[in-house]
């Protein structure tokens, strides 16, 4: 099921109405934002340096304030009391684009221990799940070491672990594989899968449109602070003048499959390929057999 289809059935778990934000300099951050975020979806949220990503995810766990319009979890508009602020945040987590800031303790078990101390759990209880957490992000060698010593991927496996270990129902991303290598990243996909299919939501903004294409299930297009485009990725990243307004690349994948089937080496009606499997598949059915023959399954 994607997630516009869950959209028509639940109440979202998070949503968005009428939305505005101006910081204090007097920049207009976010401007009449309204969106939906269903339960158990994974949503890009997409668009240029400076288009609202960051200053929309901190919206989402309460970090800011809108000026105008509302936030809602599960359908209830958020209130600013300590007491809703502490239940918005158990439910969603944030993982912030600087690690720098939202690391601080002095090493890794502890700050990952940060979160789920302050959610007073038992200390049993506290040690396994930074454990897991650890273990999930593949970290556990690095549990006793300063958190100012580590790598730049360090400390973004790190910051992603102590969300993790709070179990939040939602967890936002904010650009999780900026300056990760091409390993690592892989590794981070494979950990949102797994994260995906034990039923967290997950909300993840990246420039990096091949992952972005491959992992979505929904995405939203900001374009200075407004939702200029929303859809599937094969329906987004096949908006030609979407990506062009939106500074957007086309996907390497969405890009091989166009050329074939204007130079006619595959043929038409075969629906857009999300990943490369997909793609090898088309190209091998094509070298095996004529254009003609070359049917959807
Ligand atoms: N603390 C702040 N004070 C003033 N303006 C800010 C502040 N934080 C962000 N902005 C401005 O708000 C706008 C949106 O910034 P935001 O960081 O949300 O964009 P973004 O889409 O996350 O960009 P990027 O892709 O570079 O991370 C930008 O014009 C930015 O300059
Ligand atoms: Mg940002």
């Amino acid at each position: 099921m994607n997630a516009l289809s869950l959209a028509c059935h639940q109440t979202p778990i998070l949503s968005l109405d009428g939305v505005s934000y101006t910081y204090p300099d007097g920049t207009r951050a976010l401007n009449q934002i309204s969106l939906e975020i269903p339960r158990g979806s994974k949503i890009a949220v997409l668009g240029a340096n400076g288009a609202g990503k960051s200053t929309l995810f901190l919206h989402l766990n309460g970090i800011l304030k809108p000026q105008q319009g509302q936030i809602l979890l599960e359908g209830r508009p958020v209130k600013y009391s300590r007491s809703f602020l502490g239940e918005l945040r158990s439910q969603v987590g944030i993982v912030f684009q600087d690690p720098d800031s939202q690391l601080f303790a002095m090493n890794v078990f502890e700050d990952i221990s940060f979160g789920p101390m302050n959610m007073k759990l038992p200390r049993p209880e506290v040690k396994d799940r930074v454990e897991r957490a650890m273990e999930i992000t593949r970290i556990t060698s690095l549990k006793n070491k300063p958190t100012g010593h580590l790598s730049y991927g360090e400390k973004k496996r790190v910051a992603i672990a102590g969300v993790l270990a709070m179990e939040p129902a939602v967890v936002i991303l904010d650009e999780p594989t900026a300056f990760l290598d091409p390993r690592l990243v892989d590794e981070m996909v494979v950990l949102f899968e797994k994260l995906h299919s034990a039923g967290q939501t997950l909300i993840m903004s990246t420039h990096d449109m091949d992952l972005a294409y491959r992992w979505a299930d929904y995405c939203y297009v900001l374009n200075h602070g407004t939702v200029v485009a929303r859809g599937r990725p094969e329906d987004i990243f096949t908006a030609h003048s979407v990506l062009k307004e939106n500074n957007l690349q086309q996907p390497w994948v969405l890009k091989v499959f166009s050329g074939l089937l204007s130079s006619g080496l595959i043929g038409e009606g075969l629906e857009a390929p999300r990943n490369e499997e997909q793609l090898f598949h088309y190209i091998k059915k094509a070298a095996i057999a004529p254009v003609t023959e070359n049917r959807p399954d």
